[in-house]
Order: structure tokens, then sequence, then C-alpha cells
């Protein structure tokens, strides 16, 4: 599996993504700056691709984990389809040129708005602007490829907008199987108590009910556990359920089509010994085969283990302060830049980018056996204590001004952040062919205040 270093070296004490010192990207893009490596994100998805490959899986990037427009026209130009859960990542995919039939839509809470911009280009909120945002014409859009639909509720207004624009929308229903990924609570998604997915026994009478349907043609299945899933086994007891129920459904003459298995594929966020992708794909191949032999199609929807290796997140350290019993390392960028330390208690590896020969990081790790390290946390400029990128972490000295490298920060980074305490979205840079390309320019202060200053009557 990919590690947090590998797109990423020190060279003369310096850190560099292929040939460029990434200080030399910090003093021209600005900080907090997200910086992203075009060939890690084409080797991880060769790499998931290939492990998939016996299956014909098909694979829709989950544009959640991170949605700049020039990722996703990469990912699309390697073959990828999209898989979308809210109308704005809906005009994403298509602005980045994917064709509607390649894109599937999730979402457990999709708004009429949002399933007619999605089977009819004529209600997309770019309309126009999709053309002067660079993508193509929104008049002829058809329908998306395949709803991923997450309640009987939702069923129903989705046929009934369907019948409205006189289409027929294809769906899969997402079960809820009720098994523990074991994973951070608030990323387990496949558990009874989880907001997400139809319970197994309610699903069949869907089927029933939508058998005939003009508006709704009810395909398959789809599941989606958790992310990240560090262990095979939760996939394969959820592929079982899946599996029975594919029986059940075709023995009462419904054919299924599509088997979804969603996203939630591993990553390493340290240096450890987690199972890699090619022995997931392994486990599941043989319990699919024989459908895939018989016409059924996979479909997989990776986010996180094709990006968050492929990126990191560039910090100028602002201040450092000498606590009683360590230090704090004030950098400019915090929870409203990376979310995840202080909602999930999310790992990442944090070095400097400049350090002297002892302290070049051999691995990535939250224990290194290196001279001279001093107890550390790392923390942003936001008022909250849960302000944190790293909590009790052993760093080599820093200094006011000196940048800090935030590992693993590809995915969930930049599409998570958030403009708390008004402070502006980081910049964003794709690394491809020896050049570093400002692919988002850093949001600035008047663009926060714009729809606030001309109020009026309702
Ligand atoms: C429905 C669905 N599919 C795919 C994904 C992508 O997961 P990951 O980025 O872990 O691959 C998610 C993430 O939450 C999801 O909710």
């Amino acid at each position: 599996m990919s590690s947090p270093l590998d797109a990423f070296s020190y060279r003369n004490g310096e850190l560099h993504i292929g040939d460029l010192a990434v200080s030399d990207i910090a003093e021209a893009a600005g900080t907090p700056v997200y910086v992203y490596s075009a060939d890690a994100i084409r080797t991880s998805y060769r790499r998931l691709a290939k492990a998939f490959a016996p299956l014909g899986a098909r694979l829709h990037y989950a544009v959640k984990a991170s949605s700049n427009l020039h990722i996703l026209r990469l990912l699309h130009g390697l073959g990828a389809g999209m898989d979308v859960v809210s109308g704005g990542e809906l005009e994403r995919a298509w602005l980045a040129g994917v064709p509607m039939s390649e894109i599937v839509f999730a979402g457990v809470g999709k708004s009429r708005a949002e399933q007619r911009a999605a089977l009819d280009g004529r209600f997309s909120p770019l309309k126009e602007a999709a053309e002067s945002c660079g993508g193509h014409g929104i008049e002829g859009r058809g329908p998306v490829g395949l709803f991923n639909v997450e309640s009987s509720s939702e069923l129903e207004v989705l046929a009934e907008v369907a019948t409205e624009l006189g289409v027929t929308a294809r769906a899969c229903i997402r079960v809820n199987p009720d098994v523990d990924a074991r994973t951070h609570e608030y990323t387990t998604t496949g558990k009874e108590e989880n907001k997400f997915g139809v319970a197994v026994p309610e699903i069949p009478s869907l089927f029933d009910t939508y058998r005939d349907s003009a508006s709704v043609r009810l395909v398959g299945l789809h599941m989606h556990i958790g992310s990240p899933v560090r262990e095979i086994e939760p996939y394969e007891s959820a592929v079982r359920v899946l599996l029975g129920l594919i029986d059940r459904l075709e023995a009462a003459g419904h054919p299924i089509e599509v088997l979804d298995l969603g996203g939630g594929w591993p990553v390493c966020y340290t240096d450890d010994d987690s199972p890699d992708i090619e022995s997931y794909a392994a486990a599941l191949i043989p319990l699919l085969e024989s459908r895939v032999g018989t016409g059924l199609r996979i479909v997989i929807e990776p986010g996180r283990s094709i990006l968050a290796n492929s990126g990191v997140l560039l910090t100028r350290v602002q201040h450092v302060k000498q606590g009683r019993f360590k230090r704090f390392v004030v950098c400019d960028a915090g929870i409203h830049t990376l979310i995840r330390p202080a909602l999930y208690k999310a790992f990442h590896f944090i070095w400097p980018v400049r350090v002297d020969a002892a302290h070049i990081p051999p691995i990535a790790a939250e224990r290194l056996d290196l001279p001279d390290l001093y107890p550390s946390d790392v923390v942003g400029p936001i008022c909250e204590t849960g302000d944190f990128l790293a909590r009790n972490r052993n760093l080599p000295a820093v200094t006011r001004d000196d940048l800090m490298a935030v590992f693993s920060a590809g995915a969930y980074g930049m599409s998570m952040s958030l403009n708390y305490n008004d402070h502006p979205r980081s910049a964003e840079v794709m690394v491809d062919s020896g050049k570093a390309i400002l692919i988002n320019r850093r949001q600035d202060q008047a663009t926060l205040l714009r729809t606030e200053l001309s109020p009026r009557e309702l």
C-alpha cells in the first residue's frame, strides 16, 4: 500500500515532490496550501483498477474526497466515472467533462431540486455559467447513470420528479447490511443505528412496488459500510448479505444488473502493516466472480485510497510557545484547513519541510527514534482548544516562519475545509511533469463578504 511519504522525498534536507522543492511552491502560492502529485494520483488509480480488474469493476471516484475540477479531469482521463453526493458535486463532475451516464448520485438527503438537475440539464443551477466555467453545454444533458437511493421516501420523490420530467431514473437501493466496519463511529455507515441505507427486510417490497414503474427502474444494490475500513472481513460479511438479497430478489423475478460496493478502501496514514488493496480485492473476487460471469456488473467508489497519500498540506509556523509540559507549534493551518484530527481523532504524519541530516524521517510513524525531539502539539490559529493538527508528537526544533508538511492530506482535506473565524480557504497546487500549477486560487476576503453586502427585503 502507498505510504504517506511515497510521493515525496527529502533531498539535501529539504522536502521535494518530484524535482520541485515544496518550499518554492509555498513561497509562490502562500500558505496554507494543498499540493497534489499528479503522478501519485495516476499510480494509485491504476493500482486500484488493476486489483479489481478480474471483476471488470467500474471505478467511480468519490468526488467528496477531493473535488477540485482538475483532479476530476485527471481521473476521468484515466477512465474513472464519478460518485457524487450533492447537486454541487454533480455540477463539478459535469464541468470536468464527465458524461452524466458515468455519474452515480448517492447521498441520504437529495432534494427535489438536486434530483431535477440530475435528470435534466435545464434544471442545472449553473445553466449558462457552465460554459464560462469551462464546462460543456447544459442543454440536452441527460439523466445520471444511476441514483443510489437511501429510503422509500426518497424513491417516492424521485418517481414524482421523473414523472414530471417524463424520464426514467435508473436506481440502486443502498442496503444497510448491519455490519460493523470497525472504524471511527462517525465514519461507520453500515450499522442498523446509522442513518444510511435501507434495512434488508424492507428491500424486496420496494422492488415489488416499482416493478412496472415507468419513472424508476430499480437495477441493483449499493453498499458503503464506512471509511476507511481497515479490515477485510467487514466487506466480506456485507457482500455476503447483499448476495443473499440478490438471490431473493432474483427468485422473485427482479433481475439484478449492478452491485455497487462503495468506497472505504484502505489507506496507510502511518507505515503500518494494514492489508493492502490487493488483499481486499483477492478476498472479494472469489465471492463475486461467478456472478460477474453471469452478467452482474460491479461498481466501486474509491476516494481516499486514490487521493490521501497523493497530497500534502504545507503550513507555516506563526509562533512557537513553550508550555510547562510541551511546545505549541502554532501554524497558519488548523481545523478550518484540515478538520480530520479534531473530528475523527485522525492521525496525520507532520514533519518540518527543512531538516538536518539527523532528522530525515525514515518512515511516517507516530514515534520516531531520532535524537533531539521535543514533545509538541501542532495547533492552528482558531479560537478552539479542539483546533489541533497533532497532539503529543515528538518533533525536531522548529522556529517562527518554518514550513511544516502535513502528509496524507490529499483526501478529505480541502474538500472539508471551512471559513470558521473568517479565514479564506486555501490555495491548491498540482505538480505534474515537473511543473507546479495553481489549480485553485486562495479565496479572498471579499468573496467571504460578497453575499452579505446587499441585504434586501424578502
Ligand atoms: C456512498 C459513499 N461512497 C464512497 C465513499 C468514498 O469513501 P472513501 O473515500 O473512503 O473511498 C463515501 C465516503 O464517505 C461514501 O459515503
